[in-house]
Parts: C-alpha cells; structure tokens; sequence
C-alpha cells in the first residue's frame, strides 16, 4: 500500500533541478499526503511561489524575518510538525551550511531546530561532488544522521555527465514509500535491541584491574544507530566517557559477570549486537587488600562468552545475533570460525593491527560477513556511518519476509 497521510516538508534549494520538487509535490499530493514548502532565496530563482503554494495548496515559506508567517507559524513548529523534510536540490553550498550548523535563514534554521529525519537530495555537477570538499562534507552529514539519496548518473543541465544528476521525483517517491513502510513495520513489530559495548574490568585487587583499550564508541554508535530507526534499544556499557540519547536505556556495568547478568534481564530481545570487549580472562580470586610486591603470579579462569549464549540460547535466541571479531591476523578466517563457533548471523570483522582504525578511534574499516559467506566490505569511514549500514543490513533482515508479503 502506498503511504498517505503523511506531513511532508518540502525545502526547495537553489539549481536547475529544483523545477522537479514540483513533480514531486504533485505525487505526494496525489497519494494524498500533506505538503507544505520552504523556498530558499536561491529556489526562488526557479521556481516560484505561485507554484508551490498552487500544488500544495499550503502557503510557502520564505523568509525568516516574514513577521505575518513567523506569528502562524514559527520555525520550530514547522520542523516539530513534518514526518519528514525533505531538501531538494541539495546543493553543494547547501550542503556546507549544514555542516557548519549554519541558522541564517528560514530553511536552514528550521533544519538546525530539526528533531525529524532529514533527507537530503544532492544534484551538482560531477566535478563539485567528486571534489574532495563535498566529499568530507557528505561524510560529516552521514555522520549527523542525514540521510541521502542519489545523486545518479546521468548527463546533467551543463552538459557533463557522471555522478550529480538529482534522482528523480519517481526514484524520491519511491524511497519514501520504503521509508515509511519500514517505520511502520519497526513500530507494529514492537522491535527491541540489546547491544554491549566498551571494555569490561575484572578487578585483581581493589585497585588493579584486567582490561582493555575499548572506547564503546562502535557500540553506542550501534546504540544510536538502532534507537533512530525506532527500536528500542538497551545499551550495556563497561566503563566508558560515553553519553547516549535518552531514548536508549543505559546498564552500567564493570565486569563481564555483571555483563552478562544485564544481558540475561534483557531477553527476550528481537536484536542482540555484542560490541563489547569482554574481557577473556578474570581471576580465580579477587584478594580484598591491595596486592604486594611480592606476589608473583596470578590464577585466572575463562568468562563466560556472551555472545555465544545468545548465539546458542535455546529458549531466548534474539532472531538476529550479532558479534564482532577483533583480529590482528587472518582477519576473515578468524571471524568466520567465530560466527560459526558463536552461532552468530553475522560478524563484524575489525583489523586491529592496524594505526587509526579500531580502538579508540572515531574511524573504522571492517568487513561484514555473513552466516551465507556474503562479504560487504566497508572502506575506511566513521563510525557513525558503520553503524548505520550494520543497523540497515538488521532491518533488511528482520523485515524481508513482511516486506515480500505486501
Ligand atoms: N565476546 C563476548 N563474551 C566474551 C568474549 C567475547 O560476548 N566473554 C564477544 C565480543 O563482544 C565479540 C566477539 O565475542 O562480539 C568476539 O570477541 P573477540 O575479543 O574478538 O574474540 P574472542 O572470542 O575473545 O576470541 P580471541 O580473544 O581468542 O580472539
């Protein structure tokens, strides 16, 4: 079923391309959404508000300083009262004043003030989106939580061709129409996820400890990722710097008994990603004063492996499991006898050998391997945007067989 009754912020940017918000203004009318539009200075270079307001049959909002329009209605209830804004075109200096968090105008002020999706439609000249400015930029708005379609490939207004051609209103239409579907379909199913991130500790003494270097940024990105999306999501954190939306529930844990004893709480859960470094080894004993000089070793036994118990949960399997393989060597091979070992869904492969990538950086370069042997390689990127992808590939799982059914 087509989506309808949706609210649809439409915010036209300045290029060429912007005559064809109005053919997707009409589509969405059609199918009998509310729209209403903000046109930039800039897009009112080619398209006017005659047109807008004629489609949307809403009035058009221009400019932030328009008295009469700021008494109807401010900026903030106009973000606060779309499902989804969209910009298009999304030009390259658009583009910029959204990473630079700009507020100068009516359009980039409601998006600054927006607690909505945002989805940004870029179309440019092949030159200016390959350039590597445009290109830092599109990573820090992935990085914020942008979404994107497009640009295609194509021949564009100036005659070049290569990647910049807006995507098409039918291409938008139809992104929206998945969009939408997926929201309902994470809403209806009640979704929830559990993910344990950061290091573990297991105290020898009362002030000495095993450990390891887990920031827990993958994890809580994970967290994020997953809660964006709709799910409810339960974040079981070792001790990191870390803060999260209120939206996630945070567990606060030290060692890997009291990990898995959160992990135990939480089920059943439909998504179990386990980020977390647990530690491998805790000691036999912890001594209650403070360790002398003159001990020379110490015994250690296993911890129990948590992704393996809800990887091989009888009674409480979450559908989807998720591990990740930490690996200095022979990284695929090492993570896929983990997945097989853990009886996992899918393992995130994570080259720690390597400088700037791993550990305690923002950035990350891993594979993604699933239990069919399919590898999706992810290049070097944030980890924001890792996340993001990993929370795409759950949803793709979760919902395949609802979607192939309607
Ligand atoms: N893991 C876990 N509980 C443990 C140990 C590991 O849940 N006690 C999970 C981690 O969260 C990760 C996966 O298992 O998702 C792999 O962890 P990793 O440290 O890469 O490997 P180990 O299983 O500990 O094996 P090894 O240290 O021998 O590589």
């Amino acid at each position: 079923m087509i989506f309808k009754n949706k609210k649809i912020l439409v915010i036209i940017g300045g290029g060429i391309a912007a005559y064809k918000s109005l053919d997707l203004i009409r589509l969405l009318k059609k199918s009998n959404n509310e729209v209403k539009s903000i046109l930039t200075k800039s897009g009112r270079e080619f398209v006017t508000p005659l047109s807008l307001t004629t489609l949307t049959k809403n009035k058009t909002f221009e400019d932030i300083f328009d008295k009469n329009a700021e008494a109807e209605i401010d900026h903030i209830s106009l973000s606060r009262w779309a499902d989804i804004i969209i910009i298009m075109p999304t030009t390259a200096n658009f583009m910029t004043k959204l990473c630079l968090g700009k507020a100068e105008d009516l359009a980039t002020t409601v998006i600054l003030a927006s607690n909505k999706d945002i989805l940004l439609v870029p179309a440019m000249n092949v030159r200016m989106w390959l350039h590597k400015a445009t290109q830092k930029n599109v990573k820090t708005l992935q990085d914020y939580g942008y979404l994107f379609i497009g640009p295609e490939k194509g021949e564009m207004a100036c005659g070049e061709y290569g990647d910049g051609k807006m995507s098409s209103p039918r291409q938008i239409f139809s992104y929206l129409h998945d969009y939408f579907k997926n929201k309902n379909l994470i809403k209806k199913k009640n979704l929830k996820a559990l993910v344990t991130s950061g290091p573990t500790r297991e105290y020898l003494d009362p002030v000495r400890y095993l450990s390891n270097e887990s920031s827990g940024k993958q994890g809580n990105e994970i967290a994020q990722a997953l809660s964006r999306l709709g799910i409810q999501t339960t974040l079981i954190t070792g001790p990191t710097n870390l803060t999260s939306k209120k939206e996630i529930k945070i567990k606060k844990i030290v060692s890997a008994e009291e990990m898995l004893e959160e992990v135990k709480k939480c089920l059943p859960v439909d998504i179990a990603v386990c980020a977390a470094a647990v530690s491998d080894f805790k000691p036999i004993k912890k001594i209650n004063n403070k360790i002398k000089r003159n001990l020379v070793s110490i015994e250690l036994k296993k911890n129990k492996d948590i992704l393996e118990y809800l990887g091989k949960n009888n009674k409480h399997r979450p559908k989807i499991v998720i591990g990740f393989a930490a690996e200095t060597e022979n990284l695929t091979k090492n993570a896929v006898l983990k997945l097989r070992q853990k009886n996992c869904d899918l393992i995130i492969a994570n080259d720690i050998s390597k400088k700037n990538s791993g550990f305690n950086s923002d950035y990350n370069k891993v594979k993604i391997i699933d239990n069919f042997g399919k590898i999706n390689v992810i290049k070097k990127n944030k980890k924001s945007f890792i996340a993001n992808k990993i929370a795409e590939i759950i949803i793709d799982r979760l919902l395949v067989d609802d979607r192939s059914f309607n």
